[in-house]
């Protein structure tokens, strides 16, 4: 697959996460075959301000080639100012979040608040796409009221904005993650565009993975999917995976600690260490345990006992 003039190794990409698509599990994934990674999204206005938060989730892996990263922000002056500035050379390709349902973030007239305003989101991709020459994609989703259905109008308005790549999560913003999606949302998106079209949702092994592929569509993201499972991405690729689960969250640690203080690894790690305990007997004990832990030495312990 390609997004512009880049080349993607495979049609697996990993979903941006805010507070889990960190540097460390990009890396991880990549470990495991993602043919693209894409940072969890990032405030434009916390970067217009240099601030030193939002600057840190710039940090990227060297496997992670091409690069990508994904803004949030409504106003398209601090995406042209930001995208001009150079803080964001050493991406390929920059992503734009319209699909973030989060109400901190909608309240702020950014996320999936764009998805009401069609004519504010056209602004900002026009800008973006005016301010680089690297591809600028789209993330969204299917509309914003509970029975909304605008993922048509929006992905064209994407494609006559000049975006060269579009990602649909087909569910609206009141929905959140509640049901399953409806694969031929996405073919109907697929049917009616000529940019690359990348679909999202509910993919966590093999079966839905094959689903996702009935929409036609040119790449699946996974994000819940690859949570305690990064191995996912070998295994759609019909790749070996010769690691226990104790083994990927051992080698999850270790890179982990490349990037971060343990203060950051004990806040973060535990949402993956909970994915990565495995449904036995004393698994609800053990992720009890883990919520509680204060230390990793702690979660280490819990994750790499016997029983
Ligand atoms: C904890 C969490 C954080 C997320 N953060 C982001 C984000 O930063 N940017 C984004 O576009 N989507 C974000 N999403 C949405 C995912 O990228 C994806 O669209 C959604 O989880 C559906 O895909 P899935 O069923 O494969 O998980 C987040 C989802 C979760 C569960």
């Amino acid at each position: 697959m390609k997004i512009g003039n880049i080349d993607i190794k495979n049609n697996l990409i990993l979903a941006p996460m805010a507070g889990i698509s960190d540097v460390s599990f990009r890396e991880l994934c990549k470990y495991f075959g993602a043919g693209l990674t894409i940072t969890e999204m990032v405030s434009v206005k916390g970067l217009y301000y240099n601030s030193k938060n939002t600057l840190k989730l710039l940090e990227t892996s060297k496997s992670e080639v091409p690069c990508a990263v994904q803004l949030f922000g409504h106003e398209p002056k601090i995406f042209e100012s930001v995208i001009k500035s150079g803080v964001l050379d050493k991406f390929d390709i920059i992503d734009i979040n319209m699909g973030c349902p989060a109400p901190k973030i909608v309240k702020n007239k950014d996320g999936s608040y764009l998805l009401k305003d069609l004519k504010l989101a056209r602004e900002i991709i026009e800008t973006c796409v005016r301010a680089t020459n690297k591809p600028i994609t789209v993330k969204f989703r299917k509309g914003y009221y509970e029975n909304d259905d605008i993922l048509i109008e929006f992905a064209k308005m994407c494609e006559s904005a000049g975006a060269s790549c579009i990602t649909v999560h087909p569910r609206t913003k009141e929905q959140g993650y509640s049901g399953k999606i409806d694969i031929f949302d996405i073919k109907k998106v697929k049917d009616a565009v000529s940019i690359p079209v990348i679909g999202n949702g509910d993919v966590v092994d093999k079966e839905s993975f094959k689903n996702m592929l009935i929409s036609n569509c040119d790449g699946v993201m996974i994000g819940r999917g690859a949570v305690g499972n990064p191995e996912i991405f070998s295994i759609l690729q019909d790749k070996k995976v010769d690691m226990s689960k104790k083994d990927i969250a051992k080698l999850h640690i270790s890179i982990l600690k490349k990037y971060f203080e343990e203060d950051y690894i004990v806040k973060i790690f535990k949402r993956h260490a909970m994915k990565y305990v495995e449904a036995k007997i004393g698994a609800v004990e053990k992720r009890k345990k883990i919520a509680l832990a204060k230390t990793l030495f702690e979660i280490e312990q819990i994750l790499f006992s016997e029983n």
